[in-house]
């Protein structure tokens, strides 16, 4: 079976940004937005042109160093914003507006104080409208996660009349479960007149934690793009983390569905976003966290010592990380000491071994962590060369 690609829409620049308190400047985003493109990202939402003077500039500079990738601006349904967006843009390549509106009960009712018909027209008109700017429309029907999915299909199929190109299909509050996502995609696969011709996105939040579950049971069923950011980054408790996305597909080919991301670059890119935001990344955070690669109990390590696939599914070569590690805690074993010890010079008999072993539990109870400079005092500590 031929494989699938799934289109990477990266938004760390846009959704990602929102996070509060971790502004990047012009030159930061320029920087950002070269190295996503180098690394294979597919489209890059570079920002919202109509919110600020500066995310105007940053939108319009992106567009003109972006080389391979679709550059996307976001709209809110009304002309202005798309007129805007639309002037931002116009030194890409490949621009892309998005545009949209909010479709469950709560949006229509509480944000919009208006009727189902209202939002149906409103996102037939803006999809009409970006489309006299360019031929790439993405609309996207906030708050899909909790519409009811025959009025999202219907809103769907009137969009895509009016020259949609991709349909973005949000979990704006990260509420889905990963079947009722996944069967959501699949209801508008099998349902709206016109689908075949457009990709369908996802583009899920993770307040359940469950935003990478989610856009991957979207793609299981159909989705062919995923709205992610570097780290996860984004309103609230975040995006669905590009790196986790990537790996997930590699790592389980028999899905069928591949990205064109160069995964030996996620640990880099990491680092930059950390960087340039400001916003740690948490030492569990999967694929790209400090511990993500670091062994650190008896059992776990003595399995890694012998063969790394024991405790590890994945290379950490593949995501840009130079080796595993094996910390040395008060929970390591004899095999832990005895690896680390050689890679700073001592080959230890099993003797020697023993030896140190005793004077290394009392440091390492001591130490929360036992680094390279401590074993040297724990060799000549317990005289162990001597036997
Ligand atoms: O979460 C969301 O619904 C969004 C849209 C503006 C695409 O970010
Ligand atoms: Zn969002």
């Amino acid at each position: 079976m031929n494989k699938e690609k799934v289109q990477i829409f990266d938004t760390t620049l846009r959704d990602g940004e929102q996070v509060p308190g971790c502004k990047l400047d012009t030159a930061q985003k320029l920087i950002i937005a070269s190295r996503l493109d180098e690394m294979g990202v597919d489209i890059i939402e570079a920002g919202f042109p109509v919110s600020s003077p500066g995310d105007f500039l940053s939108v319009s500079e992106i567009s003109k160093i972006v080389k391979y990738a679709t550059v996307c601006g976001l709209t809110r349904a009304v002309k202005n914003d798309i007129e805007v967006a639309a002037s931002a843009l116009q030194y890409a390549k490949k621009p892309r507006i998005h545009t949209g509106i909010g479709t469950s009960e709560s949006h229509i009712i509480h944000k919009l104080n208006t009727t189902r018909e209202d939002i149906i027209y409103r996102a037939k008109s803006a999809v009409a409208y970006a489309k006299t700017f360019v031929e790439d429309v993405e609309f996207y029907a906030e708050d899909a996660g909790r519409t009811d999915n025959a009025f999202l299909a219907k809103v769907c199929e009137e969009v895509i009349k009016s020259g949609a190109t991709v349909l973005n299909i949000p979990d704006t509050t990260g509420y889905c479960l990963p079947e009722e996502y996944g069967a959501k995609i699949k209801y508008l696969k099998e349902n709206v007149k016109g689908i075949e011709n457009v990709i369908l996105s996802c583009h899920c939040h993770n307040d359940l934690g469950m935003a990478t579950a989610n856009s991957i049971a979207g793609a299981v069923n159909g989705a062919r793009q995923i709205e992610c950011t570097i780290n996860g980054i984004g309103e609230r408790a975040g995006n669905t983390a590009l790196e986790e996305v990537v790996m997930i597909f590699k790592q389980h080919p028999y899905l069928n569905l591949y990205t064109s991301i160069d995964s030996k670059q996620l640990n880099e890119m990491s680092r930059l976003v950390s960087d340039s935001m400001g916003m740690i990344v948490q030492p569990n955070k999967a694929i790209v966290g400090a511990n993500a690669f670091s062994h650190s109990s008896g059992i776990h390590q003595d399995g890694v010592i012998k063969n790394r696939a024991t405790y590890e599914i994945i290379d950490p070569l593949d995501v840009g990380v130079n080796e595993s590690s094996i910390v040395l805690t008060a929970r390591s074993g004899r095999a832990a000491l005895a690896y680390r010890a050689k890679k700073v010079g001592y080959e230890l008999t099993k003797i020697q071994l023993d030896i140190a072993y005793s004077e290394f539990l009392k440091f390492a109870d001591i130490k929360k962590e036992v680094l390279d400079d401590d074993i040297h005092q724990i060799v000549e500590a317990c005289n162990c060369l001597e036997v």
